[in-house]
């Protein structure tokens, strides 16, 4: 029997020591939200942190505590839930943003207050308009401050791989003097390269004062497609913690994903002689949940979690690969934690199949949970011949989504064809009050829009309209993404029905509902004060 480079790197377990542990912090709530567009409510936050958690991710950066209310509640939320992940939170050089912060992470079984300020020219000069020596001071009093409301203190040098050596090294000698625990090196706005950033972390490590007591990371965004090598070359070069983020998104071009470093880690080991403790088959699952409260699609050919990453279409390869799987698979797809057979089942199974089939998934439902995922399954299957493990991701993603929605969709009929106009009846429950509309639009979807527009006016713009088949074939569920934005709030709805408008109407409402919800907790942006 032959053994992949996987499970290569896992038998060599016994051999690993622990200053070879790379300490993984996701930042996908955190870095990863602010990308534009990619906002996720409280629900949303929290069970992806129970995803995280589940995945045995080490850190989760939750939020910005004092960036919004909404960033404090999911902090403070996720700090009282996750147990065993050190829950984390941003904040400025400021007494106001640390206080916040730490208020947020205070009821954490493990919390960390992670806090920055710009160490390069550019960034001094312009963005905080402060002279090198005011930012020397402002680390060591930042740091300070929060070493005394938290033991475990990161700090980090905002633009660090555009920062002059000598005073990086100085900036960085001054937060482990004041307490820090982690120092990070952001490559914030993407500029290293592999060697250059290895060199980084060799020089602090051997020159800066006290570098041997804390844990040096990576943090590197994907500006020039260098993110994930970046992180390796850090790790190399000393560093043994990495943020990353679930299917690297984050500011701009985002940052180094998760999925990426943790496989590269895994399955070259034989070069990369370091270990993570997440467990990757949570990954996939990860992914898919990420793309669907964001709406970012995962592009086919993005490695490790893209629909094709484990396809072979030219012949020569199926053939080597039906001869053995490893003449083009590095890894196994179930490694990452995408079903072997993907043909699950079908009308006639039954509810104890269905729920060990959703554990398989990484899926523990309530008891209430399961029963509506239950009879969604069993009308699924009315419909749909063949249900295969993306549909019931799809549609336990959609009962989790909706399941608490104050404005449920209760009956849609749509005329559409070449003869126009299409046109759209459509009954809403609004906190069990039955609302109607009826509309006419430029196309089917416009008009069950402009058919809820009726039933339930609201002044929201929408951003984003996104379909893609969950599977193969006419009888495919569609799941749909929809992005609405009032007032400056943000939020994304989905859902996923055989029938494309229905599952138009769900996504839309979906999205109103967690917009109305966000709206009603969200208050305006506090303003730090400055050391
Ligand atoms: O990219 C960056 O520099 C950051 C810091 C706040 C760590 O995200
Ligand atoms: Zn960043």
């Amino acid at each position: 029997m032959t053994v992949s480079p996987a499970d290569q790197a896992t038998a060599n377990d016994s051999t690993r020591k622990d200053s070879d542990r790379v300490i993984v912090f996701d930042t996908t709530m955190r870095d990863g939200e602010q990308s534009p567009g990619a906002s996720m409510s409280l629900d949303e936050k929290l069970e992806l942190a129970k995803i995280l958690e589940e995945m045995r991710v080490d850190v989760i950066e939750a939020g910005f505590p004092i960036a919004s209310n909404g960033d404090f509640e999911a902090v403070l939320k996720i700090s009282e839930i996750v147990t065993e992940s050190t829950v984390c939170g941003l904040a400025r050089a400021g007494v106001a943003d640390i206080e916040r912060c730490a208020e947020a992470i205070r009821p954490a079984k493990r919390g960390r207050i992670h806090t920055f300020i710009s160490t390069s020219p550019v960034h001094m000069k312009w963005k905080l308009q402060m002279e090198p020596e005011a930012v020397l001071d402002a680390v060591s009093r930042s740091v300070t401050h929060a070493r005394n409301l938290c033991d475990d203190i990161e700090w980090s040098a905002e633009d660090a791989t555009r920062t002059e050596r000598d005073f990086l090294r100085r900036c960085v000698e001054a937060a482990i003097k004041a307490g820090a625990t982690t120092i990070n090196i952001p490559d914030t706005v993407g500029y290293t390269y592999p060697s250059e950033y290895a060199e980084i972390f060799r020089d602090l490590i051997e020159n800066v004062p006290g570098a041997d007591k804390v844990i040096f990371s990576t943090h590197c965004h994907n500006d020039l497609g260098l993110a994930v090598a970046n992180s390796l070359s850090g790790v190399q070069g000393g560093a043994r913690q990495v943020e990353v983020a679930v299917n690297g998104i984050g500011e701009r071009a985002g940052n180094a994903a998760l999925e990426e470093v943790v496989m590269a880690l895994k399955v070259r080991g034989d070069r990369l002689p370091y270990f993570t403790g997440v467990d990757p088959q949570h990954i996939t699952r990860a992914s898919r949940y990420v793309s669907a409260i964001t709406g970012f699609p995962v592009q086919f050919n993005k490695a490790i979690v893209g629909k094709n990453a484990f396809a072979h279409e030219a012949g020569i390869h199926q053939d080597g690969m039906l001869k053995n799987a490893e003449t083009y698979e590095i890894m196994k797809p179930e490694d990452v934690g995408q079903g072997g057979s993907n043909l699950v089942m079908g009308k006639h199974s039954g509810r104890h199949a269905f729920r060990e089939k959703l554990k398989a998934l990484g899926y523990e439902l309530g008891q209430n949970a399961l029963n509506e995922a239950f009879q969604r399954f069993k009308d699924l299957a009315d419909k749909k011949k063949h249900v295969f493990d993306d549909d019931l991701v799809a549609l336990v993603d959609d009962a989790l989504a909706s399941g608490a929605d104050r404005i449920q969709v209760k009956h849609l009929r749509v005329i559409a064809g070449t003869e126009g106009p299409q046109q759209a009846e459509l009954t809403v429950a609004v906190d069990g009050v039955e609302k109607s509309g009826s509309a006419t639009g430029d196309g089917p979807v416009d008009a069950v829009f402009n058919a809820i527009h009726e039933a339930v006016p609201h002044t929201a713009i929408l951003r984003l309209f996104q379909v893609h088949a969950v599977t193969e074939g006419t009888d495919a569920q569609a799941q749909v993404s929809v992005r609405l934005e009032e007032d400056g709030h943000i939020a994304t709805g989905q859902a996923a029905d055989t029938d494309t408008l229905t599952a138009s109407a769900k996504a839309y409402v979906n999205a109103l509902n967690n917009l109305f919800a966000r709206k009603e907790k969200s208050a305006p942006d506090a303003i730090a004060s400055g050391f």
